[in-house]
Parts: structure tokens; sequence; C-alpha cells
């Protein structure tokens, strides 16, 4: 009997657990249609102050923004991306701006991630799949996607439909299964951190 290595400790909606990060894209196109769904979850993150820093850029199979963004990627990340529908370019606005007046936003990244988390727990309620990468060269992607002054890069994810996992070279065919997690015990202090 072949034994998960995502078992839970505590009873959680089965979502969290199902969700992970293959590799394997179905080579098939991905239609704005299908995507759009995927920025709405994100859109409806919580953020500090409801700032809503996040911000997205991304490209279908086959057209430009797809290619600007496939070629920021590192070799590694771009060998198995590039079968993804659509690539997306997540950034956030570091600063608030008000009453005329920028200041620097501490929670950009948080409520970033934030926004990341959702995108990918729909994608996975839509059968998709997301990958994020932080294995892309960000002053390439900048320049490509005209990304803002004041504006930083986080990741970019791959979407699309799963394929089969033979498609993969065979050093990625090996790490192509859900992954475990540290326990509970091991990251939660109860009065103080760990
Ligand atoms: C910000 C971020 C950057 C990541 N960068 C890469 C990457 O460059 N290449 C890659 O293959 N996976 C990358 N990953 C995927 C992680 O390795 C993966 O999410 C993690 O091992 C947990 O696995 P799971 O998503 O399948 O649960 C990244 C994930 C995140 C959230």
């Amino acid at each position: 009997m072949s034994h998960s290595p995502r078992q839970t400790d505590h009873a959680i909606h089965s979502q969290f657990i199902e969700r992970w990060s293959p590799r394997s894209f179905a080579d098939t196109v991905l239609t704005q249609e299908a995507l759009m769904p995927l920025f709405e979850a994100a859109r409806w993150a919580p953020s500090a102050s409801n700032n809503q820093p996040w911000r997205f850029a991304y490209g279908l199979r086959g057209d430009a923004g797809f290619a600007k963004i496939a070629s920021a990627l590192v070799p590694f990340n771009r060998a198995w991306a590039e079968k993804a529908g659509a690539l997306v370019a997540i950034a956030s606005a570091s600063t608030l701006e008000r009453d005329g007046v920028s200041s620097p936003n501490p929670w950009h990244a948080f409520d970033t991630g934030t926004a990341w988390g959702s995108f990918a727990l729909q994608a996975h309620h839509a059968g998709l799949i997301a990958h994020a990468m932080g294995g892309f060269d960000a002053a390439v992607l900048a320049e490509a996607l005209k990304l803002p002054e004041g504006y930083v890069l986080h990741a970019v994810v791959a979407v699309g439909h799963q394929g089969d996992a033979a498609d993969l070279p065979e050093m990625l065919q090996a790490r192509e299964a859900p992954s475990p997690r540290r326990p509970i015990s091991e990251t939660v202090g109860h009065g103080a951190f760990l």
C-alpha cells in the first residue's frame, strides 16, 4: 500500500493537502476565460488597509507576453514551464500613496503572498495546476513587462492542465510527487516562538 506524505495531524479542508505543484504541464492552451477566475480569487485576498498591493502580468501560450516571461526564466524552469498554458508574473507596489505622499508599505510582500495562495487554490478548484517559480532574471523580466517604478517582482507562476509525468525528463520524473511538511510541533510555539 502506498503511503502518502500528506497526512494531517488535524482535520482540515482537503484542498490544502490536495494542491501541489506538478511540473508535468500538458502542452495545451489555456483560455483567458479559464485564467481570469484565478485573478478573481487573488483579488479578494485581505491586505493591510485594503491596499491590494499585488499586480499581475500574464501571457497565454503562443503569444508575445508568454514568450517574454519565458525568456526571463532560468533554464531549469524554462524547460518544463514552457509547456504551461499561461505564465503569470506577480509583483507588488512597495509604497503606499496617501494624500499625494508616498511612504513604504511594510506589508506589500505579505499581502501579495496571500493573494498568490488564493490564486493557487482557485487553480486547484478549477482542475488546473499552478507552479510558482523564483528562478527568473528579475532585471530581464522587469524590462520585458514594463514593471513600473516602485514595484517589486516576486515570482512567475506557470498555470495549465496537468499532463503525463512520463513526458518529463527522467531527473524531474522522480520529483513529480506531492511533498511532505515539517510537523506543527516544530513550527508553532505556545507563548513564544520555538
Ligand atoms: C516563491 C516560490 C518560488 C519557487 N521557485 C521555484 C522554482 O524556481 N522552480 C521550481 O521548480 N519550483 C519552485 N517553487 C515550488 C516549490 O518548490 C514548491 O511549492 C514546494 O516544494 C512545496 O511543494 P508543493 O507546492 O507541491 O506543495 C517555488 C515556490 C514558491 C512559493
